[in-house]
């Protein structure tokens, strides 16, 4: 029978949450649920070393998971793993930490495989940073990279044999170790690794629980004006030039807009608003307001990129691509990267553009088409 215990009776004091670490919603559902399902399929009894005062929080989150029950911890991680292990039932124990969600099945089944084999199973990763031991803010030695490791959990051992060294320690009344292949190592043989997972991190600090990142997209349309309408006597077709990133370019012929007709901002305001979830360029500016007749686009931009702010995103990058037979953009794009990636709060800003290749109706210089990517991360 294979037990795991979940350590979650920290406070996760420096992610800064308003509550313990193991509540905070990630991909819709709490870290500790992502915890319990990842064992769930592998372990007979699930026992979670939880605060008394977060049980009745975590007591609902267990109700999904039948062979799920709480323990109180202890005031540190020792403490609380030295508590659960005291009810485990099982020959069997992986200790994993709650605030570690994104375990992987693999890792899982290679702990309990070497476990089967070896008596012990570590997950661990060959350390990717040259690693000293310092003394007094000097280097005193620096071991060979190739023999250093990062040791993760899942932590898996015979539990007879792990509950006799954590005895073992309380007798030598040692509460200094920090994982429990220290105290394994120090009382029963050296433990077995098997190969852990980068994604298998240990949540700790605020970014670890930044919301990922956004991607957006957005085009836009814009129809060049005849002669005829021009002629019929809408005045402010008359132009000759047209706005492109808030650019000015010389045309002879005007786009057709309520607007200024800034295709390309109105590609990229409908990116970052389809972004963050919102409603369009359409919803927000509409065409038969006359308070949006003859807007500069570039405005509009402003109004939107605080709503990307409010919603707590910032603009990594945006990619823009214009698609126009007539007017040459290649003298221009500098000056419109430039004045975009202002807009946009120094983000990087690459524009392409391109002629259609003479085929339909950008092809046949009817209108100019514009599409828009953005990432949006965190502010
Ligand atoms: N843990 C525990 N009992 C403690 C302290 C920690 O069960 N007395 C658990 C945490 O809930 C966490 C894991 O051990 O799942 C790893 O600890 P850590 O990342 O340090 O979490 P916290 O102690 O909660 O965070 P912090 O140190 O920032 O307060
Ligand atoms: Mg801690």
């Amino acid at each position: 029978m294979i037990s795991v215990i979940l350590t979650a009776a920290g406070s996760g004091t420096r992610a800064g949450l308003p509550e313990n670490k193991i509540f905070c919603e990630l991909h819709g559902l709490p870290v500790l649920t992502h915890a319990l399902s990842a064992f769930a399929p592998y372990a007979e009894e699930i026992v979670v070393a939880c605060k008394t005062e977060d049980l009745g929080r975590v007591l609902p989150l267990l109700a999904p998971f039948p062979q799920a029950r709480a323990v109180a911890g202890g005031a540190t991680r020792m403490e609380s793993v030295r508590c659960a292990l005291a009810e485990v039932k099982g020959e069997i124990v992986l200790v994993h930490d709650a605030a570690r969600p994104f375990v992987p099945a693999r890792v899982i089944e290679d702990c309990i495989a070497s476990v089967k084999q070896h008596g012990s199973g570590v997950a661990a990763l060959p350390a990717t940073d040259t690693t000293a031991f310092v003394s007094e803010g000097k280097i005193d030695s620096i071991p060979p990279r190739t023999s250093l490791f990062s040791l993760q959990t899942p932590q898996g051992f015979l539990t007879e044999a792990l509950r006799t060294a954590y005895a073992r320690a309380a007798q030598d009344g040692r509460c200094d170790f920090t994982d429990d292949s220290g105290v394994y190592a120090a009382y029963c043989g050296q433990p077995h690794i098997v190969l852990g997972d980068r994604g298998n991190r240990k949540l700790t600090y605020p970014e670890d629980f930044a919301p990922p990142a956004r991607v957006g997209f957005g085009v836009d349309t814009h129809a060049f004006a005849h002669q005829e309408e021009i002629d019929r006597g809408i005045a402010r077709l008359n132009l000759n030039y047209i706005r492109l990133c808030g650019v000015t370019i010389p045309s002879d012929r005007a786009l057709i807009a309520h607007s200024d007709g800034d295709v390309a901002v109105h590609a990229l305001m409908d990116a970052l608003l389809t972004a963050i979830g919102g409603r369009d360029i359409g919803y927000h500016f509409p065409e038969d307001d006359p308070a949006y007749r003859g807007a500069d686009s570039m405005q509009l931009l402003e109004t939107v990129m605080k709503m990307v702010h409010e919603g707590g995103f910032s603009v990594q990058n945006a990619s823009i691509s214009i698609l126009a037979e007539r007017p040459r953009l290649a003298p221009y794009i500098e000056k419109m990267r430039a004045a975009l990636s202002a807009a946009l709060g120094g983000a990087p800003v690459g524009i392409a553009a391109g002629t259609n290749e003479k085929l339909g109706y950008v092809g046949e210089g009817r209108g100019i088409t514009a599409y828009a990517a953005v990432l949006l991360g965190t502010l």
